[in-house]
């Protein structure tokens, strides 16, 4: 039986680890190529050679998504090895978290330049091609930061709140030409970034039981979980959805706190 993405070529950014490499992993199970856009050259290289061995097709790209000339390297080398490009998943993040008023410029700048910069700089590189052949799905992940505020943790929340924008204004913008532009936004998921997270607390492992006792189903989310998404909106089976955000949280976000 045919995959769900069959044939397709996606590239993933920050698929070295976490989120990133689980969508890569679940695209590579569905019959898509898959190109590794990573800046770490261990993680996207090993990621990479553990596609390869299921018999994936797959290639690593080390790049860093905040330069645009890396952004067009990237899709240039997905298009050289596997001749076109379906889908984008803009997955590369971090977190920058700071009492406004103490955020330096420096600070500002480094979450804007991977959290929304690159994201545009590789939906610029990836979208002529795509408009050319009629077709393509780019797939943004936002955050459960994109609809609502966390004191403490800015700017990343209005970085993450602008990649909300950026998602609907391009699938507006390019809709009648075949390609869906869509976000998803995980509340926790259980990876590097979020134990980093849970680590600047005194106590991290209490940390963790608050974030799972803030989810409904009293768990915080598995990568798979994000990655099972991705594919739904990459593949044929979403011909219709865009411009849409996808809460992946468990049902945190519609939680009423008085
Ligand atoms: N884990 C969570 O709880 C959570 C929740 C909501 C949203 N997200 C979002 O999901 C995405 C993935 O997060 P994760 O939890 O897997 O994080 P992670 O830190 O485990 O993985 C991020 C990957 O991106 C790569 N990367 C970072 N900067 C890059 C750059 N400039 N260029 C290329 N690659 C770069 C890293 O090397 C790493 O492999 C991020 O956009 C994050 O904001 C995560």
């Amino acid at each position: 039986m045919a995959g769900r993405l069959q044939d397709k070529v996606a590239l993933v950014t920050g698929a070295g680890r976490g989120i990133g490499a689980a969508i890569a992993w679940c695209f590579a199970r569905e019959g898509a190529a898959v190109v590794i856009a990573e800046k770490d050259p261990e993680t996207g290289a090993a990621m990479a050679e553990r596609l390869q061995e299921q018999g994936a097709r797959a290639l690593f790209v080390e790049m860093d998504v905040t330069a645009r000339r890396d952004a067009e390297t990237a899709v240039a080398q997905a298009l050289g090895a596997f001749g076109r490009l379906d889908t984008l998943v803009n997955n590369a993040g971090i977190n920058v978290f700071h009492e406004p008023l103490e955020t330096s410029e420096a600070e500002w700048r480094r979450c804007f330049a991977v959290d929304l910069d690159g994201v545009w700089h590789m939906c610029r590189a990836a979208l002529p091609g795509m408009l050319e052949q009629g077709s393509g799905s780019i797939v943004n992940i936002a955050s459960s930061h994109s609809s609502t505020i966390i004191p403490g943790t800015f700017p990343y929340p209005v970085a993450k709140h602008g990649l909300l924008g950026l998602t609907r204004s391009l699938g507006i913008e390019y809709a009648a030409r075949g390609v869906r532009v869509n976000a998803i936004a995980p509340g926790y998921i259980d990876t590097s970034i979020a134990r980093d997270y849970w680590a600047t607390f005194p106590d991290p492992a209490a940390e963790r039981a608050r974030a799972e006792a803030l989810h409904p189903p009293k768990r915080i989310g598995r990568p798979e979980e994000v990655a099972m998404t991705a594919v739904f909106l990459a593949s044929d089976e979403a011909p219709f959805i865009n411009a849409a955000c996808i809460a992946i949280d468990g049902g945190r976000s519609v939680v009423y706190h008085d």
